[in-house]
């Protein structure tokens, strides 16, 4: 390929959305023309996916009514509660049973119309990573409630107690954050899937194992350790240089359209905030502002013209952690909040999208002789 600047489809257009719109050297993000900081930090859950889905608000009923459909959507099928009481038995990561219990969705009456699937997905993750948790920890699944929020619910069915609602406020200013951001990875998989006219749970499905990577949502688990490991703030600056100088990535730093600082980082790091001055552990946040200021300093120093800002992952992992969430549901949580976004690209895609079949350059042999089995000769690879 000559045009390297196509390695990874960086700076490639490969679809028009009115989802969200990401301006890396601005650092601005638009959720449906919404400032995220404008949207994350007031909008109920149910009213972003609303959005998504629509491109307006709703109205009281609308609101009303929706609120209603999703939350009577929250039980899931027999056969998904079973196939997670396997996964559980075997360990099998909280991302690696969502992506299997995933796929289980299509067995829910309806399923195969595309916006039906899109409400079951919605409505059931949330269920799906609260069971799957309890499961792991030797506990009953909990049936779900109705009279709760979406937020509100998915702490509800982990814990089995009601929120308090600056709790449940908390998680949802984190699932508005991470609901839409523009054509990464996962939902460039998603809007592939579906492109082919196949139907969204095979879409989701798909993103969920997009989204598994550490380099896309697999870091704030890693980024947290990382807090943990450098302990207090004096280490922070000989733990980060050894790392770097080992050749490893800081988790919560960089990103692929960001230059700048992401936005989403700002809306979470106002949020977990005020969740630490509450009594949460203030030294901690203390501690990951410091080791904060250290990586950005030594990445400037290492990498000077690469412009390595923080990233939405590090204040996820400060701010689910004091919620109180484990940090093995960090992904999975991204997941519930993404999945909106996830389904309304699917919806666009499949009203105005064409099929994304790319192309490759082929860089192999040419012209190569069939040998017979027994003349081979071994090759050392
Ligand atoms: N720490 C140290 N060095 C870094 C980091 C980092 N976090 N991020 C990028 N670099 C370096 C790379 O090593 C590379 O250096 P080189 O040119 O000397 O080889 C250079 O910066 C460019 O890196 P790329 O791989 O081109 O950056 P890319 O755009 O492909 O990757 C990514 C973006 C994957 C997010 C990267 O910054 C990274 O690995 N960050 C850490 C993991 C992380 O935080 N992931 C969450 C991303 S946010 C999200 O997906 C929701």
């Amino acid at each position: 390929m000559n045009d390297t600047k196509h390695q990874g489809l960086e700076g490639v257009v490969a679809a028009t959305t009115r989802l969200s719109s990401v301006d890396g050297e601005a650092g601005e993000l638009l959720i449906a023309g919404f400032p995220v900081e404008e949207l994350a930090p007031r909008a109920t859950f149910e009213e972003t996916a609303w959005l998504l889905w629509h491109g307006s608000l709703p109205t009281a009923d609308e609101l009303d009514a929706f609120r209603r459909r999703l939350a009577g959507r929250r039980s899931l099928p027999a056969a998904t509660l079973d196939l997670l009481r396997a996964a559980a038995r075997r360990r099998v990561p909280a991302m690696d049973a969502l992506r299997m219990a995933a796929g289980t969705l299509s067995l829910v009456e309806g399923a195969g119309e595309p916006r039906e699937d899109a409400l079951t997905l919605v409505a059931a993750f949330p269920t799906i990573v609260a069971a799957y948790w309890r499961l792991l920890r030797e506990e009953e699944p909990l049936p779900p409630r109705e009279d709760l929020g979406h937020a509100a619910s998915f702490l509800y069915l982990l814990t089995g107690e009601q929120p308090a609602t600056e709790r449940a406020r908390g998680l949802e200013t984190y699932l508005n954050t991470v609901s839409d951001h523009g054509l990464n990875a996962s939902t460039f998989t998603a809007r592939v899937i579906v492109s082919t006219r196949s139907d969204l749970i095979s879409a989701i499905t798909g993103a969920v194992g997009a989204l598994k990577g550490p380099l896309h949502g697999g870091a704030p688990g890693p980024a947290l350790d990382m807090v943990f490991e450098i302990g207090t703030p004096e280490r922070a600056e000989p733990v980060l240089r050894e790392k770097l100088a080992r050749g490893e990535r800081l988790m919560g730093f960089g990103h692929r359209v960001y230059r700048v600082r992401d936005p989403r980082a700002d809306v979470l790091a106002a949020a977990a905030e005020r969740f630490y001055r509450n009594g949460g552990d203030r030294e901690l946040y203390e501690l990951a502002r410091s080791v904060e200021a250290t990586a950005l300093r030594l990445l400037r120093e290492s990498k000077p013209d690469r412009r390595l800002d923080t990233n939405v992952e590090f204040y996820t992992a400060l701010l689910l952690h004091g919620l109180g969430l484990p940090t093995e549901l960090f992904t999975p949580l991204f997941a519930v909040g993404r999945v909106a976004g996830w389904t309304a690209h699917a919806l666009e895609q499949l009203a105005t999208g064409r099929l994304i079949r790319p192309q490759s350059e082929y860089v192999g042999k040419r012209g190569r002789r069939w040998v017979a089995v027994a003349e081979r000769e071994a090759v050392t690879v």
